[in-house]
């Protein structure tokens, strides 16, 4: 066996299905024949439903209100401005007919009642595309991607399997090797001259870090990392292209199969061996739902931790007085952690309608999607004092960064623990550092800054 995977893939093979009227898509990959089905009406089927929707009939959003979209690119730019403006402007949740009929709850109330209503709301698809998962697509309440996909009862069994390997306990030792690892690629920036040199600090720093940590916690391939960041982008970017169509999705299913046959024959001590070896009720975990669970580790720990610690960075470098409270006073940092996560808090995440119900006034169909954007939330005045000001030393501050309810993001202590060492580093090696031209922003659910260009004011002796 070999830790290489072909990911070479032939050009998927469309049929019409006669009786229903599916389409279905056949790809060949590595000998063996996947196929995937869209329709029209997923209910009790195993298809994924087309929802009508080009993005290029509507173009870009004219009225935030009624024509939502956080896939535009000019979205997750100004997004703090967008959610002021419409709260301000008396609308809690905006609307849009994308995706098939979408809603966006905006204030603190209304995101903490859908996060909470696991009956009215099902996590069954929580990311926003022009596929919408059938009932057995995705069988509910599992999902494809457990605890993350999966509504009660089955949340919870799925969730308490993951838990352990995310307890403090776990997480700590990785402190040293985090420090090693944002040392080495500070090196590698090379030679720096302050006043001169400009580094980008999302491309050469913060997008390295999550990739490389939770790739080795899983046991894969260190070369394999700029793969990962590509199948993640798959899974979270491209959703307004047909799902059978984006064949990353099938490769990042491919992958994991393959290195979970590789641990099968060359059993470690590391997060994939684990799940393939947890014990749900005397039974092993089925493959599926081991790869189900790892995709899930990949998509949640990647860009989510890059866009904080690069938003982090972004408003360091534009607030010389935060970078040098920081430094005067390193225990300000268990506050700052805690604002860089409300202020920029970078994970949006999506339901389902589960079925029709009004709220509040809105007419919600089932199936419609809703997005939660919990960093709307921690901007709501209702909640926080001053929400748009960045207070370094903030004490009281409950954020919802992580979510709310059942799924609270499970790598938490994970996450804050690469933001700290991730910044602490930075601002250790670079005492001084200011922003050097355009920041590029990433498009869809997951905000944060994929360029990032700063120059370096002083280095440390
Ligand atoms: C700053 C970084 C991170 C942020 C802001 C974040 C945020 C979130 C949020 C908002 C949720 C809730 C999803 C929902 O309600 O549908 C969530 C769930 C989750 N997160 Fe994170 N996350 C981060 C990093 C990580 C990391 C590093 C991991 C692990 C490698 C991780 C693993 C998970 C898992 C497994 C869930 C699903 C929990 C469940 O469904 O019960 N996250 N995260």
């Amino acid at each position: 066996m070999t830790d290489t995977v072909d990911l070479s893939s032939a050009e998927p093979i469309m049929r019409i299905d006669e009786a229903t009227g599916n389409k279905i898509f056949s790809f060949e990959r590595n000998g063996e024949t996947l196929e995937f089905i869209i329709g029209s009406s997923p209910e009790g089927t195993d298809v994924w439903q087309r929802v009508p929707y080009e993005a290029d009939d509507y173009g870009s959003v004219a009225d935030y209100r009624t024509d939502f979209d956080h896939a535009d690119p000019a979205y997750n730019p100004s997004a703090p401005e967008v959610w002021k403006e419409l709260r301000e402007g008396g609308c809690p949740v905006a609307h849009s007919d994308r995706y098939g009929g979408m809603w966006v709850p905006l204030t603190n109330d209304t995101v903490n009642e859908i996060a909470y209503d696991t009956d009215n709301f099902t996590s069954r698809s929580v990311v926003v595309s022009v596929g919408r998962p059938g009932d057995r697509a995705l069988p509910a309440p599992i999902g494809g991607a457990p605890p993350i996909t999966s509504d009660p009862p089955f949340h919870n069994i799925a969730r308490r399997l993951l838990l352990p390997a995310f307890a403090p306990k776990m997480i700590e030792p990785w402190e040293p090797e985090i420090q090693r690892l944002c040392q080495k690629l500070l090196d590698e920036m090379g030679d720096i001259a302050p006043g001169e040199s400009v580094i980008d600090a999302a491309v050469q720093y913060a997008q390295n870090i999550p990739v490389n940590v939770i790739g080795r916690m899983l046991g894969f391939p260190e070369k394999d990392e700029e793969l990962f960041r590509q199948f993640v982008h798959d899974v979270l970017e491209r959703i307004a292209e047909e799902p059978g169509t984006r064949e990353g999705t099938d490769d990042l299913g491919l992958y994991i199969q393959q290195q979970i046959a590789e641990h099968r024959e060359n059993p470690r001590d590391d997060l994939t061996s684990y799940l393939m070896n947890v014990e749900l009720d005397g039974n092993k975990l089925d493959d599926e739902v081991v790869a189900g669970m790892v995709i899930l580790l990949l998509v949640a720990g990647i860009d989510t931790t890059w866009s904080a610690i690069g938003s982090s960075l972004w408003h360091l470098a534009q607030h010389p007085e935060d970078h040098q409270r920081l430094l005067d006073d390193p225990e300000v940092m268990t506050f700052a952690l805690e604002e860089f996560l409300r202020a920029y808090a970078p994970v949006t995440m999506a339901r389902l309608v589960a079925k029709d119900n009004d709220f509040h006034g809105c007419p919600m169909k089932k199936d419609d999607w809703v997005l939660l954007p919990f960093p709307a939330a921690n901007r709501d005045p209702k909640k926080f004092e001053d929400p748009d000001s960045f207070i370094v030393d903030r004490e009281e501050n409950r954020h919802a960064a992580f979510g709310l309810g059942i799924h609270r993001c499970l790598g938490s202590n994970l996450a804050r623990l690469e933001l700290k060492v991730a910044i602490e580093e930075f601002i250790k090696r670079f005492p001084r550092f200011e922003l050097a031209g355009d920041v590029r922003w990433s498009v869809g659910q997951i905000r944060g800054p994929r360029e990032l260009p700063v120059r370096i004011l002083e280095v440390a002796e």
